[in-house]
């Protein structure tokens, strides 16, 4: 059983931790669902403040909901639209403070106050999103952002 020990130290020391575990636990494994799966859970434990945690995957037209952990999302979201859209569009995170601050926000949970986005590119290719929403405002950092681009980078890795 793959074990997941508590993060300490300081935000840096655990976003080292969590790629650390992230590293065990995708390591052998190329399937895109079961890797998503996965990182999706052992995210959304590890952190606090979460209440969604997943992944959307482009199809070659939109995104499309994949795994996840949090309540029921909406499915499809177009290329531009949304925070996720946006991240997909202009190939840049999304790190919004207050997500009804940003113009075209989807509200998929209404307990949602702010939100990370991840996009996953594969050189050129759309890949999909890593999808982040907090109850908290401004609940992401800077640090926050790049220890999940890391593990992002993590995803796609193991997809190769
Ligand atoms: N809020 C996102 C939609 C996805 S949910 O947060 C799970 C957006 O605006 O794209």
């Amino acid at each position: 059983m793959f074990q997941t020990a508590a993060l300490s130290g300081s935000k840096a020391e655990q976003y080292a931790e969590l790629a650390t575990q992230a590293r065990g636990l995708l390591a052998g494994e190329r399937d895109r669902t079961a890797n998503a799966a996965n990182l999706g859970a052992l995210v959304f434990h590890a952190l606090p403040d979460l209440n969604w945690v997943g992944f959307y995957f482009y199809d070659g037209h939109e995104l499309v909901v994949g795994p996840f952990q949090g309540h029921p999302a909406c499915v499809r979201i177009a290329l531009g639209r949304g925070v996720c859209g946006t991240a997909a569009q202009t190939r840049q995170t999304q790190r919004v403070a207050d997500v009804d601050a940003f113009p075209g926000h989807i509200p998929c949970d209404s307990a949602s106050r702010s939100e990370l986005v991840v996009p996953l590119y594969e050189g050129d290719a759309l890949v999909g999103v890593f999808d982040l929403d907090s109850p908290i405002l401004d609940r992401f950092d800077a640090e926050d952002q790049r220890g999940l681009e890391i593990l992002a980078a993590l995803f796609l890795e193991s997809l190769r």
